[in-house]
Order: structure tokens, then sequence, then C-alpha cells
């Protein structure tokens, strides 16, 4: 059976090598290059094939009719252009082309909450990791507008180190992440939280965002409690994320208190929502995980994908 022709920009890299394991098992897809920066030339095993990473000035662009970029934010978009240019379909990775970076209207890949604009995309711009933890949960009470007016969305979130990508940075050493557990941008001051604005602000909430996060010592994987008040008491608060996400394949509502390790190497995202006790205002605390390279990347770049050329939105997804 004819397989499309892929090419993935930053290959070498923690979401691009994912990528490359997902595309290797992909009924649809074939993976036609794979690129790298200071790793050009070089071998990995990923998907059970051997994938070498060539120069992007060498990638055959024209080859491809889908690129994925997972090139760093500020490299991304001009080799977005490139492949679009050669004729190629493209998902961005990075952040250049997300709501809040660009002036340009380009549909974001929140899976379940753009589906319809993503059907024949020829570009997409993918979530960021935490984003994608943190807008899914927040979707019911968003759609519903059930969060109170003038509120602050406050996010707690913890990540695994690949979430900082694989350039050697000294506090990214074994020995300082290591039994170790701290917060990172505090003060409010993420580059995910414009991103985030942008979606909070779409649905017409009146809430702020308040988003510490931290630096956990595993290799992936993402939890993040938000803690959001209400407009109203909800008497029974997962009835509206079960009706909400009805027939989603790739969110999974639980009464119990997600962990990593129930969503890691998984496409999914796992959600649950608790009401605060001794609060004044109607108070709930959402919990949400997902894997930051799979549900947070390249799980659902892929996904996005398939929504785009209409193939099965689970194909060669990792469930
Ligand atoms: N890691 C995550 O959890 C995650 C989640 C969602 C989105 N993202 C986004 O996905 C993108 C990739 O993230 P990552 O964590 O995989 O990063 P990474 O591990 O640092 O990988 C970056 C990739 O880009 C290549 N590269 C770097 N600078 C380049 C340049 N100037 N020209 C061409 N290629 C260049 C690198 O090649 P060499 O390895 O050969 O140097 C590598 O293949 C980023 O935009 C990131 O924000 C990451």
């Amino acid at each position: 059976m004819h397989k499309i022709p892929v090419g993935v920009l930053g290959a070498s890299g923690y979401a691009g090598r994912e990528l490359c394991t997902i595309l290797n098992g992909h009924p649809h897809f074939e993976l036609a290059f794979a690129t790298a920066n200071t790793q050009r030339g070089e071998h990995a095993f990923l998907g059970g094939r051997e994938v070498r990473f060539i120069a992007p000035d060498d990638a055959p662009l024209r080859s491809a009719e889908l690129v994925f970029s997972a090139l760093p934010h500020g490299a991304s978009a001009a080799w977005v252009e490139r492949a679009q240019e050669h004729g190629a379909r493209a998902i961005d990775l990075s952040s250049d082309l997300r709501p809040g970076h660009t002036s340009l209207k380009v549909p974001y890949g929140l899976t379940e909450v753009s589906r319809d604009s993503l059907r024949g995309a020829e570009v997409i711009a993918n979530p960021g990791c935490y984003p994608t933890a943190i807008l899914l949960s927040l979707m019911p009470l968003l759609a519903r507008e059930l969060i109170r007016p003038g509120s602050a969305i406050v996010v707690d979130a913890a990540s695994g180190v690949t979430g900082a990508g694989n350039s050697p940075k000294p506090e990214l050493l074994f020995a300082e992440v290591t039994e170790n557990y701290r917060a990172y941008s505090v003060g409010n001051e993420h580059r995910h939280l414009p991103e985030m604005r942008a979606l909070v602000q779409q649905f017409n909430a009146d809430a702020d965002l308040l988003f510490t996060p931290h630096l956990l010592p595993v290799a992936r994987g993402i939890l993040a409690t938000i803690t959001v008040q209400l407009t109203e008491e909800l008497p029974d608060p997962l009835r509206i994320w079960d009706e909400h996400f009805a027939g989603e394949p790739f969110v999974e509502i639980t009464p119990h208190l997600p962990a990593l390790r129930d969503v890691v190497h998984r496409n999914v995202v796992r959600i649950t929502a608790r009401k605060a006790a001794g609060q004044r205002v109607p108070t709930l605390i959402l919990l949400s995980a997902i894997d930051n390279l799979v549900k947070g990347a390249a799980g659902q770049a892929v996904q996005n994908a398939n929504v785009s050329f209409g193939f099965a939105e689970g194909a060669g997804l990792p469930r």
C-alpha cells in the first residue's frame, strides 16, 4: 500500500526521536528523511528501524508530502514556510506559530478542541506540553462559562527533564536533577503562558492564569494541579468532564488521582476533578497527567496529521 512520505526536522531531539518512533510504526505514513544539527551523520534505532540524521540543508523537502518540525522556537517557522513552499503540509511542534506568538491565523492542534479546523489543514501549530495538560482539563469549565469572573486559575505543574530538550545545560546534569525537586520560571513568566492565555480569552473567560512549573527527577511525564474558582457549586463535578469528552479515545476521565505511570509512552491525557473543602467560593482541584513527548508533543502531532489527511484519528498511536 502507498504510504505518505514524511520528513522530520529536528529528528535527533527528544520530540523528533519520538516522532520517528511513531512514524516507523504508522500504517499510512513513512519516514522520508530525518534531520539533525550537531548530530548530523549519526544514527539512532527508533521504532524498530535504523534512522540516519542528515543536515537540514540536505533534506529533500520536495520528496515529502508532510513535514513535522521539531526545531527550537525561533528556528522553526522559517523551515515550516520552506516545507510549504515545496508543496508539503507542515506541523510545527515549536511555539513559533501558536496563538499568542504570531498574528498569523494558524489552526491550533489541540485536537479535541479544534478538530474541525484541522481537516485538510496545510499547516498546524502543535500545542506546548504544559498547555495540552492544562487546557484540556479546563475545557469543560471554559466551554460552560463556569469559571468565576475576576478569579485566578492557579496551576502548579511538574515535568520530567525531557521537557527541557537535549542541549546540555549544567542544571540538567544527573547529579543536579536526581533526588531533587524544584520550581523554575517563577513569577508567572513561563513561555507557555501566552498560548494558554490566548485560549482562555478565546472562550471569553475573565480569569487570570498563575502558572508555576517544577522539574521532576524523571525522564518524561507532566502532572498539573489546577485550582479554579467556579460561578456555582457542582454537585457531581466529574459529570461535566464525562459529558464533554464522551467518545474521545485519548481523554481518560477518572475518579482516581492520575499519576505519571498511568500515561507515560501513551497518547492520552488523564484527568480528575475534586471539590476543595473549606473555601468560601466553590472551588475545584483538577489533576491532569500526560507524557510530554507523546500527548504533549509527537503523539498529538501525529493525531493532528491523521485528522489533516483524513485517516482514523488513532492510526499508529500508542494507547
Ligand atoms: N521536549 C518536549 O517535551 C516538547 C514538548 C512539546 C513541544 N516541544 C517543542 O518541540 C521542539 C523540539 O523540542 P525538543 O525538546 O525535542 O528539543 P531538542 O531535544 O533540543 O531538539 C532540537 C532539535 O533541533 C535540532 N536543532 C537545534 N538547533 C537547530 C538549528 N539552528 N537548525 C537546525 N536544527 C537545529 C537539534 O539537532 P541536534 O540534536 O543535532 O543539535 C535537534 O534535532 C521545540 O520547539 C520544543 O519547544 C518539546
